[in-house]
């Protein structure tokens, strides 16, 4: 459904700052893949997710967003963030990015739905509440009963599970999630993390994950993706990764990068 050739980002370049964030990424993501994201810091998986979102232009490359279907091509890679932000969702790890704190919760949600109809815009009626207290029943959180309250007054897992509802609520094409659970205490990262896994596989999205979190990677999704100085350098199948531990893992890193992780953070969260 999106297919990415040759993609380079290059920031402050002639500068003594120059970096080189993407290095010739080549990547193909077919619909309904579940891909889970790993690499230290500074790896170039955020940048990643800038240039397939339109938050920068790629130095080089390009991004094609592809109808399965159809079989129809449309280029991307220059299109405004907020064109693209009709059919790519993302969430951040801040919890409080992807609501809005000072509006009440049936606001953000018919913000959520409307973006779902494209142009329509319809104004709040009862049936709609009914519906929204069915869907925010499925978060198990009581949210269904605080419809007029500001979502400014809700927990951090709280507003994380009410962004991912509201996010598959417009019907992204592709959902992207930064280390969407890592600002979590442990109970509400593992809440996210099975509703993302719920609503992943009854709305058949297809998700790229980037997670801090290598037993996550290795147990989640259909496909594992491992970046290190902006290139990708592992890139796993269902079937591959089925049987590899977390030592498994780093060893491929040894293999291909002759020397050791550098960031131990990677490593030690479980
Ligand atoms: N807006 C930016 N301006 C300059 N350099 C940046 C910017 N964003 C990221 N970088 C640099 O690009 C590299 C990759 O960063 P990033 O994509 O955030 O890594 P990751 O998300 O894997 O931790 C890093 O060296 C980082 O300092
Ligand atoms: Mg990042």
């Amino acid at each position: 459904m999106i297919r990415i050739e040759d993609l380079s980002m290059v920031f402050s370049p002639g500068t003594p700052d120059e970096r080189l964030a993407l290095k010739n990424i080549n990547l193909s993501v077919r619909h309904g893949e579940f891909i889970t994201i790993i690499g230290s810091n500074g790896a170039g998986k955020t940048t990643l997710y800038n240039v397939i979102s339109g938050t920068f232009i790629p130095t080089s490359g390009k991004i094609i967003l592809l109808n399965e279907e159809t079989g129809k091509e449309h280029d991307i890679t220059k299109d405004k963030e907020y064109k693209r932000a009709r059919y790519i969702g993302r969430i951040f790890q801040n919890p409080l990015l992807g609501t809005a704190g000072n509006m009440a919760l049936e606001h953000n949600l018919l913000i959520a739905r409307n973006k779902g109809y494209k142009s329509l815009k319809i104004s709040l009626n009862n049936k709609m509440r009914a519906d929204f207290r069915n869907k925010l029943s499925i978060l198990g959180m009581g949210l269904e009963n605080r419809l007029g309250d500001n979502v400014g007054l809700f927990s951090g897992g709280q507003r994380q599970a009410l962004t991912l509802l509201m996010t598959v609520m417009s019907r992204p094409a592709l959902l992207l999630l930064d280390e969407h659970t890592a600002a979590l205490d442990p109970h509400n990262a593992e809440l996210v993390m099975n509703l993302t896994l719920r609503f992943a596989k009854e709305f058949n999205l297809t998700v790229m994950m980037i997670t801090h979190n290598m037993a996550h990677a290795l147990k989640y999704g259909t496909r594992l993706l491992m970046m290190d100085g902006g290139e990708i350098i592992l890139d796993l199948s269902e079937e591959e990764k089925r049987n590899m531990t977390q030592e498994d893992i780093i060893q491929r890193f040894r293999d291909i990068k002759h020397s050791d992780l550098q960031n131990d953070e990677m490593l030690l969260i479980n």
